[in-house]
């Protein structure tokens, strides 16, 4: 099946209330972010996205693919749901090789093992600061570095035509460098986030509050200055907390430096 579309239709806040936001349809190709508060119903959206929510769910939300229930369509066979969920605790309990992981779920897709294994890898460790090993146990990965994977193992071996993933700021990901990565790809991406980085990198985004998908922003011509500039700031900070990790002390005359280098002293 060929996915030019997901729709959600809007169901009940918190408070019993119909959303706000009575349909959003994400098309192939989208990168969308999911903003709002701890608690205000940003996992619990793309879970009812994951599960082809067909009002079964608190939030009686109702998820159609190329505007027809995704329910039956897609979610009888395993191996051909279309849509891949990277949630923000993950914990593997298979402490196989990393290798021999990667290689289980590339017989499942019908790849060619060692190349796919290869790519998997090789996209992970663009993503990741820490590389990984293929002969690593999965139960030694770090945060960031399990993220990494399962994101590359979504989109190389699982070839997810639509990719959830939530929060993936706290875990050690390069932000601004997955998001150009994955943006080579055409699916839809949907992070749920708290990071101006990405959700400014992003086509639009859905502010969520009490449960109730609020609003959609378009990233305009306007904010893309302003991120644009917060980038800078940001790659400053990172340059700062990358000093103290490797030991150093900081001084004015380095922070003088890299304000120039930045642009934002003469
Ligand atoms: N539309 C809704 N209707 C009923 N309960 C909801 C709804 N949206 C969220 N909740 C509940 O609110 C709590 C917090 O939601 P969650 O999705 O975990 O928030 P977030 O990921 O933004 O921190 C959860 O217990 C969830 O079941
Ligand atoms: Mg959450």
């Amino acid at each position: 099946m060929t996915i030019a579309d997901l729709t959600v239709t809007g169901g009940r806040g918190k408070d019993g209330r119909a959303e706000p936001v009575s349909e959003i349809t994400l098309r192939m190709g989208d990168i969308v972010s999911i903003v709002g508060p701890t608690g205000c119903g940003k996992t619990t959206l793309i879970n009812d996205i994951e599960l082809f929510a067909n009002r079964n769910t608190p939030s009686g939300r109702r998820v159609l693919i190329n505007g027809e229930s995704a329910e039956e369509s897609c979610s009888s066979d395993p191996a051909r749901n279309p849509i891949a969920l990277i949630s923000q605790h993950t914990n593997f309990l298979s402490d196989l090789p990393v290798e021999d992981f990667l290689s289980i779920h590339a017989t499942v897709r019908a790849h060619e093992g060692g190349e796919a294994i290869r790519e998997t890898l090789g996209f992970a460790n663009k993503l990741t600061g820490e590389p990984i090993i293929r002969t690593s146990a999965m139960t030694e990965l770090s945060g960031g570095q399990t993220r990494a994977l399962l994101i590359a193992d979504a989109v190389v071996i699982g070839n997810s035509p639509i990719v959830l993933l939530d929060e993936i700021e706290n875990a050690g990901i390069h932000r601004t460098r997955a998001l150009e990565l994955l943006k080579e790809y055409r699916k839809i991406f949907v992070f749920v986030t708290h990071d101006p980085r990405i959700a400014l990198l992003s086509d639009y985004r859905v502010v969520m509050r009490n449960g109730a998908m609020q609003e959609v922003i378009l990233t305009g011509k306007e904010e893309g200055r302003v991120a644009a500039e917060l980038r800078k700031m940001d790659d400053l900070i990172l340059d700062f907390r990358n000093r103290i990790r490797l030991g150093e002390r900081l001084t004015e005359n380095v922070l003088e430096e890299q304000m120039k280098a930045c642009g934002y002293l003469t």
